[in-house]
């Protein structure tokens, strides 16, 4: 057998930021038909390495080399022109263009006049997607697709230029079951067709699915390297994080108080119908189900994010009438958003701010705001969410995704709510931190916190919830407690596949 050249080799990469060193000698070899993983833990240098292959930020030291020859990347525009593209963990394509232009952005074909040429763009746009068995039309505006279906753009792009390296950056987080599967099949597609890929993602079991290499980083530095075939998911777990992990804390036992919230009928126009449940202090409600089964929309009309059309929100024996966030806030409910960029976090402002800003009022000494109570909070918030930064007064858009998500609960809790809604809490967050996270909400429960979990994880669930409600295409269809439930009952709820209900 020919073992085939790497396609693209880092050598000897390192880059510095203020405060942090993000990769200190790190080489990687992309061999083709190869799908590498790239795993660390909230911090350790994966994002920076993507940015660094796709000319975002240069390296301090250390070389590039395509097909063996030696480049430097000045700019995004030159790593696409070497053949490498990406799927960022934030979006960069243009949301008001239609899927076409999106895909030809920086190279459209132009005619004899040198005007656009519009049929021509849309039908080889077409032709991609079909390579891939996508069907999504040219004309769409991108802004209608869903984040599964945007990702399939992003490859089609990627194969107008014939990229010969496809990086992923946890791709999945927002995609359902059916949609992952989709991805890797265009994956092992992309794979058979002899291109290299790097895939990054905190889920394991994606990882030992479609990876073929691994490296693993640790604080910048590359602390391990592979064939995923050689090792077991506990190896990796500890080589990235250096110490064996328990990935769920036994639950925690709270005296369950009394009910804080009862929400009867919630409905609106579309995407759910008749949502009723009532939450107790110290309970954990998991609310399970696919996604699109009108979970995170249920909890942003109740919320006040979007308008309900039918519904009744007690809190305390207090009937609430919601018409906007600040509404809930104020009555004591807080709903964490799984989408930190969209919903919940100020990127050029510092942690300390965004830690403060919902519950200000908190901190007013007199007729200052006390710096040193902002500090305090800011610190303990983010020691028990295991937030890694230089310092509590970074900005955010310089902090890593997970770390940023981790900035994003620390926010809500600040602002002592007597309920609240984590949507997807864990999204994005690394195998240790997801241990300390469901360790701090299970002491806020025992505090008296009152939580409804969102989340697609029934791992995540079965271990933190006291309850669980699932809900498909809109409406609850069952309810389990601790104790009498099982996977199968719960997903098989969730499905359609069985009618069990505890
Ligand atoms: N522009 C920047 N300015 C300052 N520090 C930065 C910048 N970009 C990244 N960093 C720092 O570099 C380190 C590595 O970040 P990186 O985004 O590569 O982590 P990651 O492995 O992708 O983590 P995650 O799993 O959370 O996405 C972090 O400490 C981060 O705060
Ligand atoms: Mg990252």
């Amino acid at each position: 057998m020919i073992v085939s050249d790497p396609i693209l080799t880092l050598s000897g990469i390192s880059k510095r930021f203020p405060g942090v060193r993000a990769l200190h000698d790190v080489s990687l070899a992309l061999k083709p038909g190869r799908v590498t993983a790239i795993i660390g833990e909230n911090g350790a240098g994966k994002s920076t390495i993507v940015k660094i292959l796709t000319g975002i930020y240069r390296p301090d030291e250390g070389e590039i080399r395509v097909r063996g020859e030696a480049r430097s990347f000045a700019s995004p525009r030159d790593a696409w022109a070497a053949g490498i593209a990406a799927i960022q963990q934030e979006t960069v394509m243009f949301d008001e263009l239609s899927v076409a232009e999106n895909i030809f952005m920086g190279h459209m074909p132009t005619g004899a006049s040198r005007l656009v040429a519009w049929p021509e763009m849309r039908e080889r746009a077409q032709a991609l997607l079909k390579r891939i068995d996508a069907v999504i039309p040219p004309d769409f505006k991108l802004k209608r697709l869903s984040v599964a279906q945007k990702h399939l753009v992003e490859i089609a792009r990627a194969l107008s230029h014939e990229a010969q390296v496809l990086i992923m950056d946890e791709p999945t987080a927002a995609l359902s079951a059916s949609e992952i599967d989709d991805l890797f099949r265009v994956v092992a597609q992309l794979k058979s067709e002899g291109r290299a890929i790097v895939f990054i993602s905190h889920k394991f079991d994606e990882i030992f699915r479609i990876a073929d290499d691994f490296i693993c980083l640790r604080d910048g530095e590359k602390v391990g390297e592979g064939s995923i075939a050689t090792v077991t998911q506990a190896q990796l777990v500890r080589m990235m994080v250096g110490r064996p992990v328990d990935q769920f804390f036994p639950k925690r036992d709270v005296a369950i108080g009394e009910t804080v919230l009862t929400v009867e009928g919630l409905s609106n126009a579309t995407e759910y119908a008749d949502v009723s449940f009532s939450l107790r202090q110290g309970e954990i409600l998991g609310l399970y189900g696919l996604v699109g089964a009108g979970r995170s929309e249920a909890m942003q009309g109740l919320f006040g994010i979007t308008p309900i059309t039918r519904g009744e929100v007690t809190l305390e024996g207090q009937k609430l009438s919601i018409a906007a966030p600040s509404d809930a806030i104020a009555a004591g409910i807080a709903y964490v958003p799984e989408d930190r960029q969209d919903q919940g976090a100020i990127l050029s402002l510092g942690i300390r701010e965004n830690v403060t800003l919902a519950g200000l009022t908190k901190h007013v000494k007199g007729l200052f705001l006390s710096r040193a109570s902002e500090q305090a909070e800011t610190r303990s918030l983010g020691r028990k969410l295991s937030v890694k930064a230089a310092h509590w007064e970074q900005r955010l858009a310089e902090l890593s995704g997970g770390n940023q998500q981790k900035v994003v609960i620390a926010k809500w809790l600040a602002t002592r709510p007597k309920v609240i809604v984590l949507d997807e809490p864990t999204k994005g967050i690394d195998v240790g931190s997801k241990a300390a996270v469901h360790d701090f909400i299970g002491e806020l429960a025992g505090e008296g916190l009152a939580v409804v979990l969102i989340t697609s994880e029934l791992p995540e669930v079965m271990g933190l919830a006291d309850r669980v409600i699932v809900m498909k295409e809109g409406r609850i269809v069952a309810e389990f407690k601790r104790g009498q439930w099982s996977a199968e009952a719960i997903v098989g709820a969730a499905t359609g596949a069985g009618k069990e209900a505890a």
